[in-house]
């Protein structure tokens, strides 16, 4: 019998996980509107509201907090950064931020004017924001594939690359200043990119001239995807798949946050260094000095080592097992979810789980709300809601796919907490052919509407 997957870290430090009634939760989350963004965390039995920042840090982690250089300019932490990413990503020019969003904007900033056009697999909704946000057009070119849950495919996040091809022959490189990859593609799953398309994508961008941007802040779950799922590539080690995958690349921006395996902070990373100026003058209006842009140095170091654990193959192999383990149970009890399960987290497909629930009123947020109650267990909506209304014409967009996105922050949950969510979910699902409505919007933000909406029951 082969030796099972373990984690490969022991417990040093313990948090303590809240316990409520669920008549206690029902009263709570009607007081927060149904929105889940509006509940305090220690309403919350285990949160999976995101993987962002959530995960735990190791003690090297730990240890760079202690000796992190607070210097405002040229601190030692931001080289130690700069150093690793230059050796893990093969970028010289690095311009920390405070976060994911962070980066897009000052990014943006320099690179994104009125009626341009940027296509990519499927943009992040903060990438989709600041993009509509300048008036420009966020296109997504994803394949059909990403869209068909229980259809096998080992790499959804994929480029269609005709669609891509059909969209710079419309535009042309005028309109359109760079392609986003972003990997893994969060908005369709987590999932990956295989190489050979973002290999074919970055021949076809450079036919037309057009430069490639990637959204990196899981790529160290995608470059373990395609060693595990491209035979081609099972031999190759992370950070060879990792270099290969960047070759070529003009800019990457990250959200650390995820696999920088820290609380907070981001970068844009480059090698150009006309653009890397350009993008300095706006790290100093938004962010800060340009060896901090809104991190601090203890952050740094410790983004510079979780960088690194996070392409360990026994953290990765542990990581993506205890996501897949997960998704086995809920399959193996009928619920339908995205698969093959990506990275960071499981997608429920709402609209078959409440099957007599329209799609106007929300059926992923109401399967939120519910776990919710069942069992303190919160989760994101990635459907209508999120999607928000075409900022043209301010009409409400019917996206593909109504999905409960379960995020699994990273070092943080065991098995059983898994087991727990499968239980919780498997009560839901005895009775959702009787749920009949979801809810309606009674307040919403212009942009990014999910964060703040206000809901009220049908
Ligand atoms: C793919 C992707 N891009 C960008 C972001 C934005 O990053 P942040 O939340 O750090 O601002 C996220 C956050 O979830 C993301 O998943």
């Amino acid at each position: 019998m082969e030796l099972p997957p373990i984690p490969p870290f022991k417990t040093k430090t313990v948090e303590p996980v809240y316990f409520n009634t669920k008549e206690e939760r029902s009263q709570r989350i009607s007081q927060a509107k149904y929105n889940l963004f509006n509940l305090h965390s220690d309403w919350v039995t285990i949160d999976l509201i995101t993987d962002s920042g959530t995960g735990a840090m190791s003690e090297q982690q730990w240890s760079e907090i202690m000796i992190g250089d607070e210097s405002y300019a040229g601190s030692e932490s931001y080289f130690k950064l700069q150093r690793t990413v230059e050796d893990l990503m093969g970028f010289k020019l690095i311009a920390p931020t405070h976060q994911g969003r962070a980066a897009e904007n000052v990014l943006f900033s320099a690179t994104v004017k009125e009626g341009d056009v940027i296509p990519g697999n499927a943009h992040f909704d903060t990438t989709k924001g600041h993009i509509e946000f300048r008036k420009a057009i966020a296109l997504d070119c994803t394949i059909k594939e990403a869209f068909q849950t229980n259809v096998e495919h080992p790499f959804k996040g994929n480029i269609d690359l005709e669609k891509l091809e059909s969209v710079f022959v419309e535009y042309g490189k005028e309109k359109i200043p760079f392609i986003v990859i972003t990997v893994t593609c969060n908005t369709v799953g987590g999932q990956p990119v295989s190489l050979k398309n973002i290999q074919q994508t970055k021949a076809l961008a450079a036919k037309y001239q057009i430069p490639v941007y990637m959204d990196i802040a899981r790529y160290a779950e995608n470059a373990y995807f395609i060693k595990r799922r491209d035979e081609d590539f099972k031999d190759w080690s992370i950070k060879r798949i990792v270099l290969e995958m960047f070759r070529d690349v003009e800019v990457v921006w990250m959200s650390a946050k995820k696999d920088g395996l820290v609380n907070i902070g981001g970068f844009i990373a480059l090698n150009n260094k006309a653009l890397f100026e350009k993008l300095c003058q706006f790290t100093i209006i938004y962010e800060g000095y340009v060896t901090y842009g809104g991190m601090s140095g203890r952050a740094m170091g410790a983004l510079a080592v979780g960088l690194r654990e996070a392409c360990e193959i026994h953290y990765l192999h542990d990581r993506v097992s205890q996501v897949k383990y997960l998704g086995d149970k809920l399959q193996n009890l009928g619920i339908p979810i995205q698969t093959p399960v990506g990275g960071h987290a499981i997608y429920i497909n709402a609209l078959k789980f409440f099957p007599h629930v329209p799609q106007g009123q929300y059926p992923a947020q109401l399967l939120a709300v519910e776990l919710y109650i069942e069992a303190g267990i919160r989760g994101v909506e990635i459907g209508t809601l999120l999607a928000d209304r075409d900022p043209e014409t301010g009409k409400e967009r019917y996206p593909e796919m109504e999905l409960l996105r379960l995020a699994i922050p990273r070092r943080v949950y065991s098995l059983q907490h898994m087991d727990y969510i499968a239980v919780a979910l498997s009560h839901i699902y005895a009775k959702a052919k009787e749920y009949k409505s979801g809810f309606k919007i009674i307040r919403q933000a212009p942009i990014l509407r999910h964060f703040t909406v206000e809901l009220e029951r049908i």
